[in-house]
This record gives C-alpha cells, sequence and structure tokens, in this order.
C-alpha cells in the first residue's frame, strides 16, 4: 500500500516536507486505538526466535529504526506499531537548534539514497525527555547524543554529559553519536585520544547509577582500517557496550548521477543502497579484527530482506533502518523478520 499510493505522493513533494507529512499521518491513522489494532494486525510479526538478549535487554525482533528521523521523540508511539525491536532517538543536543540552511535534504532516486545536511535540527534534549516521559510503548528506546554545533569541541564533553543525564531515566541504551559529517569539526572528536577521554568520562557517570545503561558509539563508514583497529583498542579500554556502524558516508560513489549534478547538491551525509557495501566491510572488519569482542547495530543502505541477512552474517547482532524505511516503506519490517525465520537465521 505504501509503495503504490503513499510513496508517489510523499516523493513528489520537497523530502523534507513529506517528511513532517508523515508524521502528521502517523498520528492521524495510528493516534487510535482501532487504527493500532488493524496496523498491528497487518504490519506485525512476532515469533519466539526473533528475540534477542543483549545488553542486558530483551529486543522482540533485531530490526530497529535508525536514528535522525524521530529525532525529537514526537512519533516513537506510532513508529514501534509498524513493528520495529526498537527505536533511536535523537540526535539530540543540548539546546534547541535549527540545522543547517534548507534545502538539506535531496533524495537520489535512481540509486535509491539519500544526501542530507540536516546539522542536528532538534528541539533541544528537554523537550525529548518531556514526550518519553508519556511513553506508551515497550519498544526498547535509545537515546542518540550529540553536541550543539556553537559548542567548541574542547567543550564537547559537557554537551554529552548534559544529554546523558537528561535522558538516563527515559531510554534503555545510549549513542554517542561524533560521526555526523554535519556539524562542522564534529568526526574530529573520533580520534583516539578526545574520543576514548569521552567515553571514559561518561562510563564513569555512567558506573556511578544504581543501574548503569548499555553505551554505544556511532562511527562513521569513511574510518581507515587503523583508525577501525583505534575503535576497537577503544572500546577495549572505555568498556564501552558495543557500536553503531555506520553512520552516512562523504563519499559519492558508487552513483549513477552525473558528477555535476551531484557536486551541485553540495556537502552532506549519503546513505542508502551505495552506502551498503561499505557499511558492511566496517561491521566485518570489526567483529573479525577483534575476535567477536563485542555486540555491532549494523546500519547502512537496508533495503531488502537479503541486505538485512547479508549484514547479520557480516556480524551485525542487530539492525537498524533509515533511507530503506523511506524507499520501501514499513512492510520492509515485517518482510526482514519473516526472511530471517524462513531462512533460520541464527540472531
Ligand atoms: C535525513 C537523515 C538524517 C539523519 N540524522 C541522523 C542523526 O541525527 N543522528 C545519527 O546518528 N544518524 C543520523 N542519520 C544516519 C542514519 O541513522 C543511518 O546511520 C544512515 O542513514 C545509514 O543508514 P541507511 O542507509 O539505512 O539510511 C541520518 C540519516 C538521514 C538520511
Amino acid at each position: 500500500m505504501y509503495k503504490l499510493f503513499l510513496k508517489p505522493i510523499f516523493f513528489k513533494l520537497d523530502p523534507e516536507k513529506a517528511h513532517y507529512l508523515t508524521f502528521d499521518l502517523l498520528k492521524l491513522a495510528l493516534g487510535n486505538p482501532i487504527g493500532r489494532f488493524f496496523c498491528k494486525m497487518f504490519m506485525g510479526f512476532k515469533h519466539p526466535q526473533l528475540k534477542k538478549q543483549l545488553f542486558g535487554l530483551t529486543f522482540e525482533n533485531p530490526v530497529g529504526l535508525a536514528a535522525g528521523l524521530d529525532k525529537d521523540a514526537k512519533v516513537f508511539n506510532e513508529l514501534a506499531t509498524l513493528g520495529f525491536g526498537f527505536i533511536e532517538i535523537g540526535t539530540l543536543t543540548p539546546k534547541p537548534q535549527s540545522g543547517n540552511e534548507k534545502p538539506r535534504l535531496f533524495r537520489l532516486i535512481n540509486d535509491s539514497a539519500i544526501i542530507n545536511r540536516m546539522g542536528f535540527n532538534n528541539e533541544g534534549v528537554d523537550a525529548a525527555v518531556i514526550r518519553l516521559k508519556a511513553k506508551k510503548t515497550n519498544v526498547i528506546i535509545g537515546g542518540n547524543i550529540g553536541k550543539n554545533k556553537i559548542t567548541a569541541n574542547e567543550d564537547a564533553i559537557k554537551d554529552y554529559e548534559y544529554c546523558f543525564h537528561a535522558l538516563f531515566d527515559v531510554v534503555d541504551y545510549f549513542v554517542v553519536n561524533v560521526s555526523s559529517p554535519n556539524t562542522p569539526n564534529l568526526r574530529d572528536l573520533q580520534d583516539k585520544e578526545p574520543l576514548t577521554h569521552l567515553l571514559n568520562h561518561l562510563q564513569a557517570i555512567n558506573n556511578s547509577k544504581l543501574k548503569r545503561k548499555p553505551l554505544l558509539l556511532k562511527i562513521a563508514p569513511d574510518l581507515t582500517n587503523s583508525q577501525l583497529d583505534d575503535i576497537i583498542d577503544i572500546v577495549a579500554i572505555t568498556k564501552i557496550d558495543g557500536i553503531v556502524a555506520t553512520n552516512t558516508t562523504i563519499a559519492r560513489q558508487p552513483l549513477s548521477y552525473s558528477k555535476e549534478y551531484i557536486e551541485a547538491i553540495g556537502m552532506g551525509g549519503l546513505s542508502g543502497k551505495p552506502l551498503a557495501k561499505r557499511s558492511t566491510e566496517v561491521i566485518a572488519y570489526l567483529k573479525t579484527k577483534s575476535n567477536n569482542a563485542f555486540p555491532v547495530i549494523g546500519v547502512g543502505g537496508i533495503h531488502s530482506a537479503e541486505d538485512a541477512i547479508e549484514k547479520i552474517k557480516a556480524g551485525a547482532d542487530l539492525i537498524q533502518l533509515y533511507t530503506g524505511f523511506i524507499y520501501e516503506g514499513p512492510s520492509l519490517i515485517k518482510k526482514i523478520n519473516k526472511e530471517i525465520i524462513h531462512q533460520r537465521i541464527t540472531l
């Protein structure tokens, strides 16, 4: 139904307008018990073998929503009805910020891809906390945290700490995002020394709590093998719980559009099908090189059940969707889960 009726309308609209129209429709259709009942009936797919125990949490199924779609935690209740096993909200920053100038979201339809330079547009972590406190679903919620654009990298630690404290009681796990290409110099925080310092600091706060929360790090697909080796070391040193691999890429291939067309779009992170191969390589590298030392959430270019299974076979313990969800629609979640059972894939 999505691909037949809704997608043709959405894809005629400006991408950002379509994004917020989707939110309105989700609220309209699933903001009432009858809508939720029928949605669960058609979209839901439960199976005991889809359950996954990880980080001390029980995931109903391994298919999650990646960060960035519900940044402000506005529609996670409705999204949960679609059958996701977990939903990552954010990236949230301490203060509200409007993000980069529009247009900042571009579809590359022929390649099933998106380029975005949103720049952490969000209403600030405190606004999200209020919504999360009114949570009406049991779905696992991840809190993806970042820093404000105006915060210098030297002070970034304070921004992450603020978000960590604010979200602690309302999320099930945390993701530290230092890998967005759309906040100037943010990726410098991926260097070994500042990253170790940041994660050690958050872990110290985490360990001082009565019950700590799983803490993960989201990395870019553009890291070299030697930088990935550093990441493996950092996980061991800081004892964080895992890695989310990967964020969007600053690379611009493989794309079928002309160089001029792509250059005219400008800066931003590329996601969707062209990212699939590289993100799978990163997952496989981390898992093999570390000797399966830590869990990895695999994300990047999953547009079909086969793509998802490829990620799991490369070592992903859970997977996440973003661009594939936009192109293929919510039925992708059920398709992946059914195929995992059909092919008897071990999670
Ligand atoms: C429009 C858009 C906004 C995004 N915003 C965020 C974000 O705020 N934080 C984050 O960690 N990742 C963000 N991402 C990255 C996704 O979570 C995901 O890692 C990436 O898109 C690769 O997955 P995909 O190919 O399935 O889209 C964003 C992606 C898109 C397309």
